[in-house]
């Protein structure tokens, strides 16, 4: 793309250019968010779903790992896997009475819904109006239903001893801010939109993974940075050595450090 720089500041959204499903990887690399998280989201949420005929919205579904296990459960009579894009989703779920796939994007206003329970992780941190999208989402649940919304916290990198990592993953982050809108520090408020919101038996909880060998988060970031790579280099100073060696140097496994992470905090309607 000609013309921009570090201080270009696009409108675009998470998926038009930025993680399109088109990325040849892009199942894969969602697949391993789910094989690092899916074991903390499960047990937050298993707690919350005591009653029977509990209906489900998992929001941004991903690689469809957090809808298929909701539908598995016991207490849950129907989930709605939705997401902006779907084709990957309906390539891997099995659709049935109790897991239904919708095509949505939160930005627009065609959807509504009643739910028990509302999941939405690593979404309304990449969505520019998440303060507006947390509180439509909030609406549409029933009295007494849970909320549980996750986003990165990142507290790791400055604390790595390692440059090149550091610096790679703070110009990624750049270049999400000005690309996308991602907000990586949004997870820090999101106590205080809850209470906002009126909700209550608030909790929170963080989960730092690895980065070390053979962790899928190690290969996540490589991942990442790889999908992201043309645009890096157009919007930073990093040349394509630099970025080629970082990502090579996590998916060769010799690192450790800890990953930016997952915040999650919980409430009640
Ligand atoms: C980083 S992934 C997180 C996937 C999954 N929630 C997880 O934690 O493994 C973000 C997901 O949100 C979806 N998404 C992004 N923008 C969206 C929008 N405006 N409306 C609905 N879904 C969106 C993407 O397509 C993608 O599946």
């Amino acid at each position: 793309m000609r013309g921009i720089n570090m201080n270009t500041k696009l409108n675009e959204n998470y998926g038009d250019k930025i993680f399109c499903q088109e990325m040849v990887d892009e199942m894969y690399r969602l697949e391993l968010v789910s094989k690092t998280y899916d074991f903390i989201s499960q047990r937050q949420i298993s707690s919350l779903i005591t009653q029977p005929n509990t209906r489900c919205l998992d929001i941004g579904s991903g690689s469809g790992s957090m809808a298929e296990w909701l539908s598995k459960q016991p207490n849950v009579k129907e989930v709605t896997a939705l997401d902006r894009f779907v084709h990957l989703l309906e390539s891997k779920l099995s659709v049935s009475e109790k897991l239904k796939i919708v095509q949505h994007d939160l930005n627009d206003d065609d959807y509504s819904g009643e739910f028990d329970l509302i999941n939405i992780r690593f979404v309304l941190m990449h969505l520019r109006d998440r303060h507006n999208l947390l509180k439509k989402i909030s609406k549409w649940l029933k009295p007494g239903g849970w909320l549980i919304v996750s986003d990165i916290i990142d507290i790791s990198p400055e604390a790595v001893d390692d440059p090149l990592y550091r610096k790679v993953m703070s110009t990624m982050w750049q270049v999400l801010i000005n690309s996308i809108g991602t907000d990586k520090n949004w997870s820090n408020q999101l106590n205080s939109e809850f209470q906002s919101l009126g909700f209550r038996n608030i909790t929170n909880e963080v989960y730092l993974p690895p980065i070390s060998k053979d962790s899928p988060m190690a290969e996540f970031w490589s991942l990442t940075w790889q999908a992201m790579h043309d645009r890096l280099l157009e919007m930073s100073d990093l040349d394509d050595q630099t970025l080629t060696d970082a990502e090579n140097r996590l998916i060769r496994g010799n690192m450790v450090a800890l990953s930016p992470g997952m915040m999650t905090c919980i409430g009640q309607k």
